[in-house]
């Protein structure tokens, strides 16, 4: 059971199963197409991969699906609902990226990128199907994706607000009170129900609100697809450290990065980009009380490194829930490494329960200095947000800045 679930954060269990459980997890009316869809119509419909595959504004998500495998898995019948971003939506994505891009076979970060698009991919799957059809404001619904911060993550479909679609039995709980009353106020409870309308954009977990492309067509199974104007992004996935630092609380170590790129003349944040591992990330709530603009940046750049794991595999990224001693848990950081002192500057990530958890339940535990420098201990930092995923790394966010011993 916990070796089961530690595989399946690992997002290697994710991979495989990409889509193959969407029969299986799509709600009563996904699996009884033939009840509401006469068979006829059913075999006409196209396999889903067969038509994510003729579309040309389609070819680089299609990539992308082929890259994780689930071009097999969507050639079957599928009974979820599908959200593929266009090439341009694509694009613009792939801009944001700070990680290089190696996806071919004999590239050693391949199995990172896979592990990473296995994720997001699973954000843009939805569990139920979904037409475009909405009688609320908006509609909150589950994807298969899933993590300590979201059990699972969702996406909300928001409706067209200049149109009001309120069914008159569903009018006294709508989100949209001023629709209701004036619907009520016209029509009475005798009113017919009116056509719903047509959702215009799906809100992700980060809050942008993603408009529907063109295309859209029922699948073989009962699925449906459609196609968006951006790619989504659930709140803990994001296209680089750069955009986790901007998009968080981590102004103070995005400011010492630089003390330290103007000390030293390097790019610290832009080499580990480069460099898959599992980051601790101090939160501004770390740094109060500490004055370190008159620090060094040797000094900076050790304490940098001590917050480092850099790994060579996917699976060796820490991911929740933690559990130790493992292959990856304690991990040995970047400091260890440079240092030679890999059996003493290791961080240990603990937690309670081997479930998935959130904080203040986890904790980070390092060995660190007492009184003159001579005396050894284990001191902890609290993680405050676990599991944020980006292409080559996990990061985990901590209240406290983790000093190495000296
Ligand atoms: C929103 O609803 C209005 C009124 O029904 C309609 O004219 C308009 O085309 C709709 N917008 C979209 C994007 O569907
Ligand atoms: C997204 O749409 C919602 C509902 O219409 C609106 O409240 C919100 O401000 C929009 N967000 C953005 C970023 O446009
Ligand atoms: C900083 O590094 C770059 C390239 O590594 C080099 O071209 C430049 O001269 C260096 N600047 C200083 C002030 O050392
Ligand atoms: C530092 O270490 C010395 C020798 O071990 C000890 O006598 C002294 O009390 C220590 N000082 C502090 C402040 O702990
Ligand atoms: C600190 O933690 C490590 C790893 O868990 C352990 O081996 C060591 O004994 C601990 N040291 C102290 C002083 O508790």
């Amino acid at each position: 059971m916990r070796h089961q679930s530690r595989r399946r954060t690992c997002g290697l269990v994710i991979l495989l199963a990409l889509l193959g459980h969407a029969a299986a997890a799509a709600e009563p009316a996904g699996k009884r197409p033939g009840k509401q869809q006469p068979e006829p119509e059913q075999q006409q419909r196209p396999v889903a991969w067969a038509w994510i595959s003729q579309q040309p504004q389609l070819s680089s998500i299609a990539g992308i699906l082929t890259l994780i495998g689930a071009d097999k898995q969507l050639s079957g019948p599928f009974t979820g609902t599908l959200l593929l971003p266009t090439n341009e939506a694509v694009a613009e994505y792939a801009s944001r990226l700070q990680a290089p891009l190696q996806i071919a076979d004999t590239d050693a970060l391949q199995p990172f990128w896979k592990l990473f698009f296995s994720s997001l991919i699973d954000y843009h799957v939805l569990l139920a199907r979904v037409y475009a059809k909405q009688w609320e404001a908006s509609r909150q619904h589950s994807t298969r994706y899933f993590s300590s911060n979201g059990l699972p993550h969702s996406v909300t479909f928001l409706a067209n607000s200049s149109c009001t679609p309120v069914l008159p039995s569903r009018a006294a709980g709508s989100a949209n009170p001023k629709a209701a009353g004036s619907r009520r106020g016209k029509a009475g409870k005798a009113a017919p129900p009116t056509e719903p309308c047509r959702s215009v954009a799906v809100q992700d977990e980060q809050g942008n609100n993603v408009t529907f492309a063109g295309a859209r067509t029922a699948v073989q199974g009962g699925g449906v697809i459609h196609t968006v104007n951006a790619v989504l992004q659930p709140n803990d996935i994001f296209p680089s450290l750069a955009a986790v630092l901007a998009a968080m609380d981590f102004s103070d170590l995005s400011g010492v990065l630089q003390q330290i790129d103007a000390g030293l003349n390097i790019t610290v944040l832009a080499d580990l980009e480069k460099t898959p591992g599992t980051l601790a990330a101090p939160t501004n709530e770390a740094f109060i009380g500490l004055d370190l603009s008159g620090a060094d940046a040797a000094t900076l750049l050790r304490i940098v490194t001590y917050h480092f794991c850099p790994d060579t595999q996917p699976w060796k990224l820490v991911y929740t829930p933690f559990t130790s001693p493992t292959k990856r848990n304690p991990c040995i950081t970047l400091l260890g490494r440079t240092t030679g002192q890999a059996a003493l500057l290791q961080l240990t990530y603990k937690q309670q329960s081997s479930a998935l958890d959130a904080a203040p339940d986890m904790w980070v535990s390092y060995p660190t200095s007492a009184g003159n420098n001579t005396v050894t201990v284990n001191s902890t930092a609290t993680i405050v947000m676990a599991d944020i995923t980006v292409p080559l790394h996990v990061v985990h966010a901590v209240s406290k800045l983790l000093l190495p011993p000296s």
